[in-house]
């Protein structure tokens, strides 16, 4: 049994443009966030509230949330590694944030600079202070099965790091294939590991592309009750701190699939196509998504 609708988080304007050598515009980045929002997405990462020594892509993330489009239903997050990250969070509006760690420790060393307790240390503070504003959270766990440093991840990590983040007071736990490694037979194991002590309708998984296996990773997961996807637009994206990996599996690519299979979603193929042609022009090249490649050569 397969569900009937599935939720899309978009996390191409962060995860996508986080990864972007050449600059890009905050007007560039405000507009493809409207043509997603238009294409019927309803949870947008739109920014970083990061180092932007680490990340000096996302450095204009004030910038970005204070123009981001008001849209009825939206949802706009950003992540946010700490207690800097949630002060400048609050003062943009943010209503959303995601923190992030991983499930290995070298990972976790390199991309944010602690151990993976002492993230979930930090976490809980920036987490009760965002809710007692009001605010959500939800929570990243990167490498969840291979470590571009360690590589294989044990599957008892995974669930250990997703039921810490869950304890401290996010409301969705999204396990990350940071490389884009993984296979359904991983995807089962993992999930099966996690869902003993985090619901299934609080996990997302969250699939990069790299060896072409993410929209198998997607129907392994939707066989396992899971019913949030993370993508991104033409299938940006790719993470600085882990050297190889390619970008998120495509949301046109994920529409595609979900609208085939019969499953709702609420998104438009078309108008994210649209979206993301927008984008290449602005990076001056061609994103990888089949869907957007597809689409592109018939209007042509
Ligand atoms: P740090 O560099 O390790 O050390 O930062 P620090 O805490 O001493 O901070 C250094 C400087 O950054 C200081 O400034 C701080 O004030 C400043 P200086 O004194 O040198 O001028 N600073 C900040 N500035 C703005 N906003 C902040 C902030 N915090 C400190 N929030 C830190 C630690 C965690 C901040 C840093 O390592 C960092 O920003 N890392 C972010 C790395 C990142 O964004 N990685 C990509 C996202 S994760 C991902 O892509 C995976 C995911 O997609 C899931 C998956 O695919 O697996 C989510
Ligand atoms: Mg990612």
């Amino acid at each position: 049994m397969l569900p009937s609708r599935v939720t899309i988080v978009e996390v191409g304007p962060r995860d996508g443009l986080q990864n972007e050598a050449q600059p890009i515009p905050t007007g560039d980045k405000l507009a493809f966030i409207e043509r997603l929002a238009d294409a019927g997405l309803r949870f947008i990462e739109a920014t970083s509230f990061v180092s932007p020594k680490r990340i000096p892509q996302l450095a204009d993330a004030a910038e970005v949330a204070a123009k981001l489009p008001s849209r009825a239903g939206v949802t706009y997050s950003a992540l946010v590694p700490n207690a800097k990250g949630l002060e400048r969070a609050i003062e943009a509006k943010i209503p959303r944030i995601a923190v992030f760690t991983a499930a290995s420790e070298t990972f976790t060393q390199k991309n944010i600079g602690m151990s993976i307790e002492q993230s979930l240390d930090g976490f809980r503070e920036v987490v009760a202070a965002a809710r007692a504003r009001g605010m959500t959270a939800r929570g990243y766990v990167s490498t969840c099965f291979v470590c571009p440093y360690e590589g294989e991840v044990a599957p008892d990590r995974v669930r250990d790091v997703a039921a810490s983040l869950l304890a401290l007071g996010v409301d969705e736990v999204s396990l990350g294939d940071t490389i884009g490694a993984a296979a359904p037979r991983d995807v089962e194991r993992v999930i099966e590991r996690v869902a003993a002590s985090v619901p299934r309708e609080k996990i997302a998984l969250h699939f990069h592309d790299t060896y072409g296996t993410a929209l198998a990773n997607v129907h392994a997961g939707l066989q396992l009750g899971i019913g949030t996807f993370d993508s991104s637009a033409g299938g940006l994206g790719g993470c600085p701190y882990a050297p190889g990996a390619s970008g998120n599996l495509a949301t046109e690519d994920l529409v595609y699939f979900l609208d085939r299979m019969g499953i709702w979603c609420g998104v438009d193929l078309r108008q994210i196509a649209s979206a993301s042609v927008a984008i290449e022009k602005v990076l001056g090249r061609s994103l990888p998504s089949k869907q957007l490649q597809r689409i592109k050569s018939t209007r042509a």
